[in-house]
């Protein structure tokens, strides 16, 4: 199966009801090829209304941030999110919601095949790294899981709320080049 065979069937998905509230499911961008994957929380208002990740404010942040280390959506990074649908109001996703999300985020990852992983946010770390991860203290730190690396850093939201936390973040992306330059180099 492609990515855009395993698109085409969550774009109907009903697994959770988030399906009820949404008006596009946020399904991921970026290169199909890419080594490395980005996770998300989930939509919010701009993502829902559009249909694609991060393209508001946070998502501006982003990109910039990205683009520093020479990363862009539109080469060589694919970007997704724990649930596909936003959650009224931008609460955050529960359990239940997560759960069902979670088999399309595993059949990305199969497909994809990346070497490292970014969690961008706690929502993503707890799930992908340890549920007492703590973002200002683990931020950065490279783990291997299930034969990839995976490293959480902040998430763009929290970055327009804290701005004196850039700075961190931006030495986690500058870690994050070093360690592309050094397992999957093809990535520039
Ligand atoms: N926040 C997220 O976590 N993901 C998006 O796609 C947009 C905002």
């Amino acid at each position: 199966m492609s990515l855009d065979e395993l698109r085409k069937e969550c774009l109907d998905c009903k697994n959770c009801k988030l399906c009820e509230t949404r008006t596009n499911v946020v399904f991921g961008i970026g290169n199909p090829n890419a080594k490395i994957l980005f996770i998300g929380e989930g939509p919010g208002e701009n993502e829902d209304l559009q249909g694609q990740p991060f393209v508001g404010r946070g998502g501006m942040l982003l990109d910039k941030m990205l683009s520093v280390v020479d990363l862009s959506r539109d080469k060589n990074i694919y970007i997704a999110n724990m649930v596909k649908c936003r959650p009224p109001k931008n609460r955050d996703p529960e359990e239940d919601e997560v759960s069902a999300c979670r088999p399309w985020l595993n059949k990305q990852i199969e497909l994809i095949d990346p070497k490292i992983i970014v969690c961008l946010g706690r929502v993503a770390a707890i799930r992908f790294i340890d549920p007492n991860f703590k973002v200002t203290k683990e931020h950065g730190q490279f783990i291997e899981k299930d034969g990839r690396l995976v490293m959480g850093t902040f998430h763009p939201a929290a970055l327009l709320r804290n701005p004196n936390q850039k700075p961190a973040a931006m030495e986690d992306f500058f870690a994050l080049q070093a360690k592309i330059k050094e397992l999957c180099p093809e990535t520039y």
